[in-house]
């Protein structure tokens, strides 16, 4: 027989124990995936408001909130919580996470590869750097933690048509080294210590949204300019071919997945696909909307360089096969409804189309 005292400590410590496992499940432990509330970085950009749109109309405005560096307008403080936070301040960031109990982080903040190659450093720092700051705050807190990928994340060594899951990646642009950084460091995690990372490497997202600095930003810049001006002169050569996908697929597969059960998941960071074009072949889709409308090229050579080390056609068949990827919009559709959605966009966002022009 144990005295009595010593069933009491056993007992007060399986009490103890209980208490921290039920606290650390209500704080997140296992990443919550019911009712989650969840914290969008970079929620200011092409892809971040969108993204936060779709997410609110599925989980709620107060679930959902945005944080970025830049300032708000009046429509995104109206339409759910907006935070100021730098992603390079660890202390800040954790701050907005414990205040709102977060449970899953969708990082979408970072320099993309043009404006990356004209500033190394800012590109380290937000892309490296911060990367190490959101997935330490993931792994202390057990959020899940989803980061986008890219077609930037393959160089002039993997193969191009068509660019397999799991391929040689060898970047040439310091955007490529650190989205590669990323998805190994979100491996590591994952096995390391079960952190629930996901990763998608996107194509070249057209949206009528004004674009960040990236490689593919002619795509849409032609749908304002064909609008806007009727003529539009091209940093790429004609024939440069890259993998696309329009903004309503990107953000469909994006929540998707992130609600993918994890025993389903056979990997961590898949190629999505939708289509591939090239300039010439844009230019001549939107001529059929506006006929009178013109394209010239001046070669832009950082730009093109990094063009010309990208995949062509990604192979998404294991993202298909695992959990269902399906992009719905083809070329011809996306065209068309980028025609439509510009002119809604001129019309409705006077002061956001005035940047655009
Ligand atoms: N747009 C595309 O075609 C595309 C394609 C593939 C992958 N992605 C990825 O998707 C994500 C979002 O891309 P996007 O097109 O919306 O980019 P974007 O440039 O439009 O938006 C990025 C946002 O990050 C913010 N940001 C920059 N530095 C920050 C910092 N220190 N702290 C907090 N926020 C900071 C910027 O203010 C900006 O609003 C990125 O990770 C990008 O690599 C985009």
């Amino acid at each position: 027989m144990f005295p009595r005292t010593f069933l009491k400590t056993i007992s007060a410590q399986q009490q103890t124990i209980r208490h921290l496992c039920n606290n650390h499940w209500q704080n997140g432990g296992g990443a919550k995936s019911e009712n989650p509330t969840i914290l969008i970085t970079g929620g200011l950009g092409q892809l971040g408001v969108e993204c936060g749109k779709l997410l609110r109309s599925q989980y709620g405005a107060k679930k959902i909130i945005l944080s970025d560096i830049r300032e708000p307008s009046n429509a995104i403080l109206q339409a759910g919580p907006y935070h100021f936070v730098d992603i390079l301040d660890p202390k800040g960031l954790e701050k907005v996470v414990v205040d709102n109990k977060v449970d899953w982080i969708v990082h979408l903040s970072a320099t993309l590869s043009a404006k990356g190659e004209l500033d190394i450093p800012l590109a380290t720092k937000v892309n490296i750097q911060g990367m190490h700051n959101i997935i330490e705050l993931a792994n202390h807190y057990k959020l899940r933690l989803f980061v986008p990928s890219t077609i930037g994340a393959f160089g002039p060594d993997s193969p191009r048509n068509p660019t397999p899951n799991i391929t040689v990646q060898r970047p040439r642009t310091i955007y490529g080294v650190s989205k590669v950084y990323a998805e190994l460091l979100g491996e590591y995690y994952h096995h390391k210590f079960n952190l629930d990372f996901r990763c998608l490497r996107l194509p070249g997202v057209v949206s009528c949204d004004l674009p960040g600095g990236g490689t593919t930003d002619y795509a849409i810049d032609m749908f304002h300019s064909a609008m806007t001006k009727g003529t539009y002169e091209c940093y790429l050569t004609p024939k440069t071919t890259v993998p696309m996908i329009y903004i309503t697929d990107c953000l469909r597969a994006i929540n998707e997945f992130l609600v993918v059960p994890t025993d389903t998941i056979q990997r961590r960071v898949y190629n999505i696909h939708a289509m591939s074009f090239h300039p010439e072949g844009l230019a001549k889709e939107i001529q059929n909307y506006y006929p009178a409308f013109e394209i010239t090229y001046k070669t832009d050579p950082i730009r093109q360089e990094i063009a010309d080390s990208w995949p062509e056609v990604l192979d998404d068949t294991e993202a298909r096969k695992d959990w269902g990827w399906n992009p719905k919009y083809d070329f011809k559709k996306m065209v068309q409804t980028m025609v439509d959605q510009v002119k809604v966009f001129y019309d409705e966002e006077p002061q956001r189309a005035k940047v655009a022009q």
